[in-house]
């Protein structure tokens, strides 16, 4: 199995450029699947689950090639309505292709995802969104089989919880439905919004772009276009706390500080200079010798759907938090399961309490944080675990890095550019 060898210990100093948004990406990639000639999108990380929902758009009869961050896709002739459990199974975004697929050809089968490390993330919510707007679901055999019978026909649709793949797949289900639908309590991510405008490109009837509602006119039909990838959010937080945590310099371009207000408010509070162009971000802790100077303070978070805390920074966070110089708690509201880097955490030395859905973290101080083996178990706790590593003095090993993979592009080259000490090491 492939490994990220960390010799920690080392601030960050330097520039960083962001890649495009994995979580816009996947859905921008599906909505190609509404109308045929060929669609161009620009800012496409190369990530293991960009090529997972390439290959699933080409199992559906789509036409693709990659020149650098363009991807050029075709989608004349969609030959197939399925997303097979191997695809659903690695990548829980395919159930995006349902929305796009019920819209061009009527009907679609997908995988049900099953649990997934960090929670039970059911699809409920997209099925009763699909089902007001006239379509038919069963569950055969794992299988999701969706029909809309005859045109869809336009209707509220109410989320419970602002579900972001389900505001999406069931946006790109209704902009061809008859008349108006409205999404009440739609996800407001940035990723949503970046979806809204490709969607309004091909032709699509939209309101209430970065709303809570959603108020679509559907159109009869919509046609090929061209749109760009915005940066990811959570790739740049992910430096910004990598930097708060080793100590050092790092200007982070390509990027947009405007989705990063919550972070960048906690880190400000937590003791870290922080100053934002349009499109950059230059984190510092100044330190003399390779020791900090900035003491960390404790803070609390709680992940809250955007514009709040994002649940998708939280393992990070807490990898900064393990540092601190009191008690901080991090109230995770988004998924059951959040809380995996946990014990890899310890494994470094941190001194970390979970009580249900919080986790309090007694922080050791910088510079306390001791390297050794530490197992990623999803993404985001990959991410954790690494910028853990990068703090602690010594050797960290990190496995399974296939999970750090499918959403950071190039990390290892990234953050040697930096100055960092880290090696892949293939198995
Ligand atoms: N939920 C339901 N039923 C549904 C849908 C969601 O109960 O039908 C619940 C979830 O279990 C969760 C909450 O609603 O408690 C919100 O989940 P949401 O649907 O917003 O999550 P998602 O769309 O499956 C996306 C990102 C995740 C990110 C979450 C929250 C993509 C492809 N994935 O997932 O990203 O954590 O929103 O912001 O956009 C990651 O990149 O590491 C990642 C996990």
């Amino acid at each position: 199995m492939d490994k990220l060898l960390i010799d920690g210990g080392v601030p960050l100093y330097g520039t960083v450029s962001i890649s495009g948004a994995k979580n816009a990406a996947l859905p921008l990639l599906a909505a190609t699947l509404l109308a045929p000639g060929e669609h161009v999108l620009h800012n496409v990380p190369d990530l293991r689950d960009t090529r997972t929902m390439l290959k699933l758009l080409e199992i559906l009869g789509v036409q693709w090639e990659r020149s650098g961050k363009t991807v050029r896709i075709n989608a004349d002739n969609l030959t197939g309505v399925e997303a097979p459990y191997d695809l659903v199974k690695t990548m829980r975004a395919s159930v995006l292709v349902l929305g796009p697929l019920l819209a061009r050809l009527g009907s679609a089968r997908v995988s049900l995802p099953g649990g997934c490390a960090i929670g039970a993330r059911p699809i409920n919510y997209h099925l009763k969104g699909f089902e007001k707007l006239g379509v038919t679901t069963n569950l055969e055999q794992g299988y999701v089989e969706a029909i809309a019978n005859g045109r869809m026909q336009g209707a509220t649709v109410y989320f419970d919880v602002p579900s972001v793949t389900g505001t999406e797949n069931v946006l790109m289900a209704s902009v061809v439905a008859e008349g108006e639908t409205v999404i009440e309590n739609a996800a407001r991510e940035p990723e949503v919004g970046n979806l809204v405008d490709m969607l309004v490109a091909m032709g699509a009837n939209i309101e209430g772009k970065d709303t809570d509602r959603l108020v679509v006119q559907g159109v009869s039909e919509l046609h090929a276009t061209e749109s760009k990838i915005i940066p990811d959010r959570i790739e740049t937080g992910t430096y910004m706390i990598a930097v708060a945590a080793t100590g050092g310099s790092v200007t982070i371009t390509d990027c947009d500080p405007s989705h990063l207000l919550a972070l960048t408010e906690k880190l400000l509070l937590c003791g870290v200079n922080i100053e934002e162009t349009e499109d950059s971000i230059t984190v510092s802790c100044p330190e003399i010798d390779g020791r900090s100077l900035c003491r960390l303070r404790s803070i609390d978070i709680t992940t809250l759907p955007y514009p709040g805390f994002p649940t998708d920074l939280q393992a990070q966070f807490m990898a900064l938090m393990v540092q601190g110089d009191g008690t901080s708690i991090i109230h995770e509201t988004i998924f059951e399961n959040r809380f995996m880097h946990v014990a890899e955490l310890k494994r470094l030395g941190a001194d970390i309490a979970i009580e249900g859905s919080r986790a309090i973290i007694r922080g050791i101080g910088r510079d306390t944080l001791c390297g050794a083996p530490v197992m990623a178990t999803d993404l985001r706790a990959s991410a954790s675990l690494v910028i853990a590593g990068l703090s602690a003095l010594g050797r960290t090993e990190v496995s399974r890095i296939y999970h750090l993979e499918r959403g950071y592009e190039e990390m290892a080259e990234k953050l040697r550019a930096l100055g960092a000490r880290v090696e892949i090491v293939r198995e």
